[in-house]
């Protein structure tokens, strides 16, 4: 559990879209946390929990060993709101009946019905109905005692319930995600007249407190970060610098793999505008030597992981007296890295960030985003003065552009792919796109095709443009541009990149693709 500061705590059940609830909350101004079941069982002081939300998730209540919170918890006069799989939870600990598997399902949009008005749903219906997204299997059919009903739809008679002299609620649907139309409605209904808590969660005001606590923790001690000129190693070293000044000592490492002109202007930016302690550390020779030929994904990805902890515990064995090793550890990776269920999802991508350095190296972590979702960190980057052209920087991997070009990397190829990706970046910006994506890239496939150009024959690579919407990179949608940007973003490629004859746009979502190609 985090700092003492009145807060919604969240009891993840597994649901794909828990972290949309927490991130509702915290948009309203209000802190929230997420749980697991066993970080709930621990806590002993609920003075600071204002509500509980009990989220959706893949168990059934009709199975032996449900996930269950421990009764106690319905004792506390904290108001509880469960949702889907929270709601067949409240209803089974209070003698309701759940059926499972039975025929009526919803999955997708369904219309809600009023039957009775309450506070949890001020606002929420358009003449007596309201638009929810719904995914269960399992219904409650039968009102648990104490409770009344609130709403139901076609499929589900007790879609929204509640113990009214308890603060306890259900509902079948999912308020967190945009498909509920009015379901912002329920949130806020749920935390400011039902539980009362105050708007008082401001993410910039957290700068103070992040300063305070490095200061506090680190002393008159030395702390090392390996900065990436990425949003999150950004923010990390400038608030860490505003705490304890030249005690940071920042090292980049230069793989060679950036995009064209990024390394340079991260490393003047932090040197001479932040006056930061930065030790640059050219190494793009080894990388590429590393890589050549290597063509498999993970392969590559390893040898970039692994080389790159090698050159920073160099560089950092250096400076004996280091203590600290800060990281830009984000929210997300925090909640990932527990399993709400106890089952390990399959891996996708073995990832490398700045994250995972030295574990034999004895540092202390310093992690000051372990608290924030992505777009919380660019906040308080441009709180603490983060130019905005890095504080609104779209991710980039670890691995680079070796991920972005698929096959065997080379220098000439990461040439090309340099200048095809900042042509398409530049446009974006250009046309005032950039800002509506969350992640926009050039990669280079490894083939190349005939083309013809004046009247001679053409024989180059071909690049793909990738460029999606998401919330946290977790799901994403592929962008939809006019026309004229992606014969504009084409013809200027072909024309300017020596190397490229052909271009195509990337139209699939994750899922089923990944954001990245490798
Ligand atoms: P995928 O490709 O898994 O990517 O859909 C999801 C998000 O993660 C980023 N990504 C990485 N970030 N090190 C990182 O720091 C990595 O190895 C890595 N691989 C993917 C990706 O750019 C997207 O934002």
């Amino acid at each position: 559990m985090f700092k003492t500061k009145e807060k919604i705590i969240i009891v993840d059940f597994g649901s794909q879209v828990t972290k949309l609830i927490a991130r509702r909350i915290r948009d309203l101004g209000v802190f929230s946390e997420i749980v697991t079941l066993n970080d709930l069982k621990k806590i002993y002081d609920f003075s600071t929990i204002k509500g509980i939300i009990l989220s959706g998730g893949p168990a059934t209540v009709n199975s032996k060993n449900f996930p269950n919170i421990p009764k106690s918890i319905f004792l506390k006069r904290i108001p509880i709101l469960g949702i889907c799989y929270g709601l067949q939870l409240i209803a089974k600990n209070f003698g309701g009946k759940i059926k499972s598997g039975g025929r009526k399902r919803e999955f997708g949009r369904v219309i809600l019905k009023k039957n009775k008005n309450s506070l949890l749903t001020k606002n929420f219906y358009i003449n007596n109905k309201s638009e929810v997204w719904m995914s269960h299997q399992d219904e409650v059919y039968k009102l648990p005692k104490g409770f009344t009903k609130l709403a139901s739809t076609n499929d589900s008679p007790l879609t929204i319930i509640e113990n009214k002299k308890n603060k306890i609620y259900g509902i079948q649907f999912h308020p967190e995600v945009t498909h509920t139309k009015k379901g912002l409605s329920i949130i806020k209904n749920f935390i400011f007249s039902i539980c009362k808590i105050k708007k008082q969660w401001k993410i910039e005001s957290e700068k103070k407190r992040i300063i305070n606590d490095i200061k506090n923790t680190v002393g008159d001690e030395k702390v090392i970060c390996a900065l990436s000129g990425g949003v999150d190693s950004s923010v990390v070293a400038l608030l860490i610098s505003k705490a304890i000044n030249k005690n940071l000592i920042c090292i980049m490492v230069d793989t060679g793999l950036m995009r064209k002109n990024e390394f340079k202007f991260t490393y003047r930016i932090f040197k001479n505008k932040y006056k930061l302690n930065v030790k640059l550390i050219n190494a793009s020779k080894i990388f590429l030597k590393k890589l050549k030929g290597v063509s498999n994904p993970e392969k590559k990805r390893k040898i970039i992981g692994r080389l790159f902890i090698k050159i920073f515990e160099k560089e950092a064995r250096k400076y004996e007296k280091v203590k600290y090793l800060a990281q830009g550890t984000l929210y997300p990776d925090v909640i990932e890295s527990k399993s709400a269920t106890g089952s390990k999802t399959s891996k996708i991508k073995s990832h490398h960030n700045v994250g995972g350095l030295p574990k034999k190296m004895n540092l202390k972590l310093i992690e000051p985003l372990k608290e924030f979702f992505k777009d919380e960190a660019r906040k308080l980057g441009a709180a603490s003065g983060l130019i905005q052209s890095i504080s609104n920087r779209h991710p980039f991997p670890g691995p680079g552009l070796a991920i972005r070009i698929l096959g065997e990397v080379t220098v000439q190829k990461v040439k090309i792919l340099q200048e095809a990706d900042h042509i398409f970046i530049q446009e974006l910006i250009k046309n005032k796109l950039y800002d509506k994506i969350w992640q926009a890239y050039a990669a280079l496939l490894p083939i190349k095709t005939v083309g013809v150009m004046g009247d001679s024959r053409t024989y180059e690579y071909t690049c793909v443009i990738r460029a999606v919407t998401s919330e946290d990179g977790m799901t994403a949608d592929y962008f939809n541009f006019p026309k004229y940007f992606l014969d504009k973003i084409s013809n200027k490629i072909i024309n300017s990149v020596k190397g490229i004859n052909r271009v195509v746009y990337d139209i699939t979502s994750k899922p089923p693709s990944t954001i990245e190609l490798e």
